[in-house]
């Protein structure tokens, strides 16, 4: 009987269990559920004994992979897929997937509503701005950005986007304006929406010279990771020009003295909560239980990300 183990520190809600437990159930594998560990060992112990993982923000590190001899498939619930050591996974043979869409809507949503949260002042009461009518420039448009750039429709807002895999064309079907440089993205937008990557291209990208470029009132929303900031840049700019707002799901290394500093400037969530919705986790964590049992059954590799 194969054996999936569920290892998220960050545990999903209990109907998504529910439904990966369905999944696992019907085609006869059990399931292994390591929620909210604290160490390393707990889930290198738990990993030792499983024969595919399923994982959040996880990290399956080399040592964790070592750790696992039998774990064939590790799927990363969700998109971003840099806490996988991927070369270690290739080394021993191990298929790391992703499921790319699943909890997209659910970060899409969370962009607006800190962006929301953070122009009307933290609902304190104050008098504050709207979204409607003002530039938002999508820094990336894969799964997440075109679910912001929907949102943005709503909000009546001026949608923009720079996307360097993607043709002009697939942009502007959606009605998005394609922008050919990231530099031209940054001076058009007031609002700035992150979805890039963390990768060796990306990280500490989002620097100084290219967020001094953000017009009045500028907002920096970051529902990627806390990786492609340049945080000293972001600092160097926070200080100059006290217009400039960053809202994010991933709270930067100073947080306490962005917090202190940079009082109703900036708004960071507890824990990174983008995907956390149990539509979220159902979508992602049900897809990555069909997608280990189709590699058990089938051999099927689609969203393999080690190849
Ligand atoms: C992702 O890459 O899918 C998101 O950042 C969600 O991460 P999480 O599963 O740790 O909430």
């Amino acid at each position: 009987m194969k054996k999936v183990l569920v290892a998220t520190e960050k545990p999903f809600a209990p109907v998504a269990v529910d439904g990966i437990k369905s999944v696992l159930d019907e085609a006869g594998y059990q399931l292994m559920l390591l929620e909210k560990y604290t160490s390393v060992d707990q889930l290198k112990e738990a990993a030792a004994k499983a024969d595919a993982m399923i994982i959040r923000s996880d990290k399956a590190s080399r040592e964790v992979i070592e750790a696992a001899p039998s774990v064939k498939i590790i799927v990363r619930a969700g998109a971003g897929y840099d806490n996988i050591d991927l070369e270690a996974c290739t080394e021993k043979g191990v298929v790391a997937m992703n499921t790319p869409g699943q909890n997209s809507n659910a970060v899409a949503e969370l962009a607006f509503a800190m962006m929301l949260y953070s122009l009307r002042n933290g609902f304190n009461g104050a008098s504050g701005t709207e979204l409607r009518g003002k530039k938002i420039g999508i820094h990336a448009y894969g799964n997440v950005g075109k679910y912001v750039a929907a949102i943005a429709k709503g909000f009546g807002m001026k949608i923009y986007a720079f996307d360097p895999f993607l043709k002009k064309e697939d942009i502007e079907k959606d009605g998005v304006t394609a922008i050919g440089s990231i530099e031209e993205l940054y001076k058009t937008c007031q609002f700035i929406s992150l979805h890039i990557p963390a990768n060796d291209k990306t990280r500490k990208s989002i620097n100084y010279d290219l967020l001094k470029l953000m017009p009045k009132n500028g907002m920096l929303v970051n529902t990627a990771r806390k990786e492609v900031i340049d945080e000293e840049g972001l600092i160097k700019l926070m200080e100059e020009r006290a217009d400039i707002r960053y809202v994010s799901d991933i709270a930067p290394d100073t947080r306490a003295d962005f917090e202190s500093k940079y009082t109703g400037r900036v708004v960071f969530t507890a824990k990174k909560m983008g995907a956390q919705t149990a539509e979220a986790n159902i979508n992602a964590g049900i897809a990555s239980a069909r997608q280990i049992v189709a590699f058990f059954e089938k051999g099927d590799k689609t969203f393999q990300v080690n190849k």
